[in-house]
């Protein structure tokens, strides 16, 4: 990882801290890197309405929209409870390809040591109506 990604990393995984997952146990930090070099976290946020449950990528982008920052050059998500890399699930991908773009850089690791860094177009290949989508 990066220096840069380390740092995210560490922010993250921070975040988890906060993480709300009192059903799965399965705590998730999220990191986003903002246009002008801000970073704004989101963890897991769970219900015992289990399908209502918000994943920390969902989460750390939504706070960021929320603060008025739109562009973001990089996601890092942190999976401490994993043994190996966790990905954004699909509904995730859906909604981080709405703000950044194919070739911003996805991280995600359970540690700083067991990552994989991948991209926003090789998460969401084929990307229908992309032109639609508002990235900035
Ligand atoms: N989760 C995330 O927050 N992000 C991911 O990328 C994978 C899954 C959460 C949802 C749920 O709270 C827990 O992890 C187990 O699926």
């Amino acid at each position: 990882m990066t220096t840069e990604y380390t740092y995210l990393f560490k922010h993250a995984l921070k975040a988890c801290e906060q993480s709300y997952a009192p059903y799965s146990k399965f705590r998730v930090g999220a990191a986003l890197l903002c246009d002008d070099d801000s970073i704004i976290t989101g963890v897991n946020v769970e219900n015992r309405s289990y399908g209502l449950t918000i994943c920390a990528e969902r989460n750390a982008i939504a706070a960021a929209i929320a603060s008025g920052k739109k562009r973001f050059k990089a996601l890092v998500i942190a999976t401490p409870d994993a043994d190996y890399p966790v990905s954004p699930c699909g509904a995730c991908r859906q909604v981080i390809s709405e703000f950044m773009h194919s070739s911003a850089p996805v991280i995600f690791g359970n540690s700083e040591d067991s990552y994989i860094s991948s991209t926003v177009g090789e998460l969401l290949p084929h990307d229908a109506l992309h032109e639609l989508a508002c990235r900035g």
